[in-house]
């Protein structure tokens, strides 16, 4: 493939060279425009499940399972039979997930999309892909691709003969590609050293490198969803492999009985496709020429397709029965000796050469082949560890079946967020597993009136320890961890209040203390009242009684809305580990943290805002209000321009765009601080840092902090800034009738 080589340089209506290839490291705001309403057919509110309520999914198994077994001429079956084709294209879909991030994974359809619909991992997807179209126009929009995509490989399992755990449908679709994803900085698309030594800090040592992977990757290449089933960069080495594995599968959250029930599970169906080198492919989707119609991969090798095709450059068969749920590979993967050999295109695997040939032949009757396995395959049997839960699996395929079946379960809804978004007929009725972050039900708390709201509103501003800085970065800190990418985190479930979200040092964990300590505290005197409020409603309602104080202070008398209804989680309905990724670099909202090589601070920023699906303007508007505010995480000066900070005031605006030429960077801070001199006195009158000078800097976020200096302001600045912490407050908010997620 030739990524990124248009010889017309861009693509753009009416060509020619513009401002993203003049300046190209200008800070680019596309990731927070994305899935506006001018790129969605359905316009902005969409209601998916509305829509799902129409679907008869019991007819849609009908039809999926009927074209499971329906072979086409364009793109025959092997053995007859999608299921297989149909799992990997589940598995390939969810499979991007990352925890460190929550981005990737089946939620938005994104594989119809490149770069992963050209995805040298997804080679020939696109004809899963294109196989599953007439259901997805019978059913139109009461179903999402994103939904079909992993619904398919779910049904095509049950119908070999897999007991799944359930399956929530609720993805809603997405029409564009998503930007916010970091895959990694290398150049080209395929995993020589030279080429991805670059995410592993430039070390060519692949026997001991997997744990330097760069954050937040979670694929050993580009291009790869995972790790390479040759071995690492080809190489045919199983126990390094199995380091690759561990790392990968480990940072989609999965431990390794998980990982290998996952491989184990998936290879215990279909094939690899490597009938020749290669060269007889042509290009991928998105570099396929018109006449292709989104289809890649032309293959002219033979018939191109069935014996003759190329996927993956591997040919391996891993059972006797390819289309049924059997324990043959793990059989096959402990029972058998194997040869490192060559696939017809030259790429190492493996093969029995001393079994009989009992595997059978896709398309030709009566023709069986010895048991072949990849290395990575191998890497279940070579790794002590992962020996030990294969040869437990192997024994007792009761035990193995049950693992899959909630691993997989895993594995395909691992990025939905709350079980509450689950739509459809098959959620396990079982209470919620613990990466689903469970949260205790709401009917233990009173409903708190109109007037309990005042009072405990009246009482948080009152208490001793409190004030209106601390009150709104404790809030802000508990509702900002959400990210729309895995719908994780949130202000619901007070979590900020437990491990590991009350050691985050962007928490400033000594004030957080003060805070939960005095919020604590009108939480037990309400309780002896015999009502019952919860600390996340608390921590919410403090911020909202803070901004409103701030508002009187500088004389704008307003509400906050308030949506009460949250719940307190206990520590053992959270997972540390994967929480712990919840932890920011850096929160320039609070002024907190820096850059990386990677990334400069005010990048980390817009990925911050995009996470929260905040707008520019919302992100501008965000940013002068919790400076007004003084909700710097360390309680420090930097950026807070104005004269009196806790007064909610649109000074930020003013003093940033009002001074001219006096900035300058504070020497040995890296161009992380930045200092103001007032000309006439000499004096350093503010300091800021790059997440504050960003706003004067760029020019689409000037324009828009020009609109919050004017002197005509006042009332637009503070209910934008009202709206647009209220979003934050409730992005979290599934459980609220009328919440519609956005992306
Ligand atoms: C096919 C690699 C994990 C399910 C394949 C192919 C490769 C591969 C190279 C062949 C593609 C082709 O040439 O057609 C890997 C590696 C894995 C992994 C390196 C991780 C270490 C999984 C998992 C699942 C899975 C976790 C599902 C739970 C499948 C299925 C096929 C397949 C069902 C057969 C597709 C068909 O018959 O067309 N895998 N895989 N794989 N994989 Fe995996």
């Amino acid at each position: 493939p030739d990524f990124g080589r248009c010889p017309r340089k861009s693509a753009v209506a009416g060509g020619g060279t513009r401002s993203s290839q003049w300046w190209p490291c200008e800070l680019n705001l596309a990731v927070l425009r994305q899935n506006s309403d001018k790129t969605n057919p359905f316009g902005g509110r969409f209601d998916y499940s509305a829509a799902f309520s129409k679907l008869d999914v019991a007819q849609l198994k009908k039809d999926i399972t009927a074209l499971q077994t329906t072979s086409q001429d364009w793109w025959p079956a092997d053995f007859g039979n999608y299921g297989p084709f149909f799992v990997r294209l589940a598995w390939h879909n969810a499979g991007t997930y990352r925890a460190i991030d929550g981005r990737g994974g089946a939620g938005m359809g994104q594989q119809r999309f490149a770069p992963l619909n050209s995805w040298p991992d997804n080679a020939n997807l696109d004809k899963a892909r294109r196989l599953l179209w007439p259901i997805k126009q019978k059913y139109g929009s009461s179903l999402s691709w994103a939904d079909l995509f992993v619904f398919a490989g779910n049904t095509a399992m049950e119908n070999m003969g897999f007991p799944t755990y359930g399956f929530g449908f609720g993805r809603e679709d997405t029409y564009q590609s998503d930007e916010g994803i970091y895959w990694g900085a290398e150049q080209d698309m395929f995993p020589t050293d030279g080429n991805n030594v670059v995410r592993y800090n430039g070390s060519t040592d692949f026997t001991a490198r997997a744990d330097q992977l760069e954050s937040p990757l979670g694929a050993v290449s580009m291009g790869l969803i995972y790790v390479d089933p040759r071995g690492p960069n080809g190489n045919p080495d199983t126990k390094a492999s199995a380091l690759d594995i561990r790392e990968t599968f480990g940072r989609m959250g999965m431990d390794d009985e998980e990982t290998v029930a996952l491989i184990a599970g998936g290879h215990a169906f279909g094939k690899t496709h490597g009938a020749e080198s290669g060269d007889d492919v042509g290009p991928e989707p998105n570099a396929a020429p018109l006449e292709q119609q989104g289809l890649g991969w032309k293959n002219t090798f033979g018939t191109g397709n069935a014996d003759d095709t190329f996927t993956s450059g591997l040919e391996v068969i891993w059972s006797r029965t390819p289309t049924k749920w059997a324990n043959e590979f793990l059989f096959s993967l402990l029972n058998n000796n194997f040869t490192l050999v060559q696939s017809p295109g030259g790429a190492p695997q493996w093969e029995a050469q001393d079994a009989n040939a009992t595997y059978p032949d896709p398309f030709i009757p009566g023709k069986f082949r010895k048991p072949t396995l990849l290395t990575s395959d191998l890497a279940l049997r070579d790794d002590p560890i992962y020996h030990n839960i294969s040869k437990t699996f192997l024994n007792d395929f009761d035990y193995f079946t049950e693992k899959f079946g909630l691993a997989w379960y895993k594995l395909l809804h691992r990025d939905m967020g709350p079980i509450s978004r689950y739509l459809g007929p098959e959620i396990p009725k079982a209470a919620p597993l613990i990466w689903q972050d469970p949260l205790p039900a709401a009917s233990g708390y009173s409903t708190l009136s109109a007037s309990d709201i005042t009072s405990l509103k009246q009482q948080i501003l009152a208490a001793p320890g409190l004030n209106i800085s601390n009150l709104v970065t404790t809030a802000w800190g508990s509702a900002s961890t959400f990210r729309i990418s895995d719908k994780r985190g949130g202000a619901n479930g007070a979590r900020i209040a437990l491990q590991p979200q009350v050691s985050f040092a962007v928490n400033n964990p000594t004030r957080l203390q003060t805070v939960l300590k005095a919020l604590k505290g009108i939480q037990s005197k309400y309780a002896s009242s015999g009502k019952q409020v919860s600390l996340a409603d608390l921590i919410v309602l403090g911020g909202n009684a803070a901004i409103e104080s701030a508002a009187k202070a500088a004389g704008v008398s307003l509400t906050v809305p308030f949506t009460a209804g949250r719940v307190d989680a206990l520590q053992n309905q959270t997972d540390v580990t994967t929480f712990a990724y919840l932890e920011p670099q850096a929160d320039g909202f609070r002024n907190y943290g820096k850059g990386t090589t990677r990334s400069l601070t005010e990048e980390f920023l817009v990925d911050k805002a995009a996470l929260l699906t905040l707008s520019p303007p919302e992100l501008t508007v965000l940013i002068g209000g919790m400076r007004a505010l003084n909700a710097n995480f360390d309680g420090s000066s930097t950026g807070i321009l104005t004269s009196r900070p806790g007064q909610l005031t649109n000074d930020w605006f003013v003093n940033l765009l009002g001074s001219y030429s006096t900035w300058s960077v504070v020497n040995g801070t890296n161009e992380e601080r930045f200092q103001s001199v007032d000309p006439k006195s000499g004096k350093v009158q503010w300091t800021a840092s790059r997440a504050d000078l960003i706003f004067g800097s760029h020019p689409e976020l000037r324009a828009i902090a020009e609109v919050y200096a004017g002197s005509d302001a006042g009332s637009k600045f503070t209910t934008d800034f009202v709206a647009a912490w209220s979003k934050v407050m409730n992005l979290d908010r599934y459980d609220v009738k009328g919440h519609l997620g956005a992306f």
